[in-house]
């Protein structure tokens, strides 16, 4: 799998800049051929069908509900050919380093470089949360029509306090923006600043969707204690 990448104008480059830096969020799959939309989508059902796991709890970390499916960066390394290759590929990290407008490199740790999260049974949810490192690309390979949940919430340019992450607090004083990806989009995600979950699916309806992780220069140098993904991938 080669050159799966679409020439975009740097007018916009400009504009996925400033809404990762303004909402949090952009949504890129214009960078992407069909063709690479069509393997991620084949593979990701493949190997959810195969590997997926329940968790049902409610995050002591953030208080806040998971109810979904998931498959461990483990389980997809031991059966995936086109998730790795796709993660690992020079040029796309070249193509969000420039959208980041900073150096974004793989994650230091193997255990949340790529995940699968899938909603299924009725009322699943993504509760709210920040991610551990610095970028998200998430790949949607399935989702329920506009309208039928699975939307991705955010509140952007917020901060994980580990010790009171209060996020009742930001979600009924800042504005929340919904968005909805439907499937085969990618969308871009400044994950540790930015509060997000994935809203409740209504069956017969499914979500399904590799969550990919990617850090900045700072991250490399913190200590992580991964705990919140040992609780969902573990
Ligand atoms: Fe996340």
């Amino acid at each position: 799998m080669r050159d799966f990448l679409i020439n975009i104008s740097k007018n916009e480059i400009a504009a996925h800049q400033e809404r990762l830096k303004y909402c949090g969020i952009t949504n890129i799959t214009s960078c992407f051929d069909e063709d690479v939309q069509k393997k991620l989508k084949e593979e990701a059902n493949s190997i959810f069908n195969m590997r997926s796991k329940r968790k049902d709890f409610i995050s002591t970390h953030t208080h806040t509900p998971r109810n979904m499916f998931t498959v461990s960066e483990v389980d997809i390394t031991n059966t995936s050919r086109i998730i790795k290759e796709f993660y690992y590929s020079s040029d796309l990290l070249g193509l969000l380093s420039e959208m980041a407008m900073e150096k974004v490199n793989f994650l230091p740790w193997t255990g949340e470089r790529y995940v699968i999260n899938g909603l299924v049974n009725n009322k699943d949810t993504h509760g709210w949360h920040w991610d551990d490192y610095a970028y998200a690309l998430v790949f949607i390979a399935e989702c329920p029509p506009r309208g039928a949940g699975g939307e991705v919430e955010c509140v952007s340019n917020t901060n994980w306090i580990k010790s009171n992450p209060n996020i009742r607090h930001i979600v009924n004083t800042r504005p929340v923006q919904s968005y909805y990806f439907e499937p085969g989009s990618f969308y871009f995600m400044k994950s540790d600043t930015t509060l997000h979950r994935v809203s409740n699916i209504d069956q017969p309806y499914q979500r399904l969707s590799i969550a990919m992780s990617y850090c900045n220069q700072a991250d490399l140098s913190k200590d992580m204690d991964h705990l919140t993904v040992y609780d969902l991938y573990g």
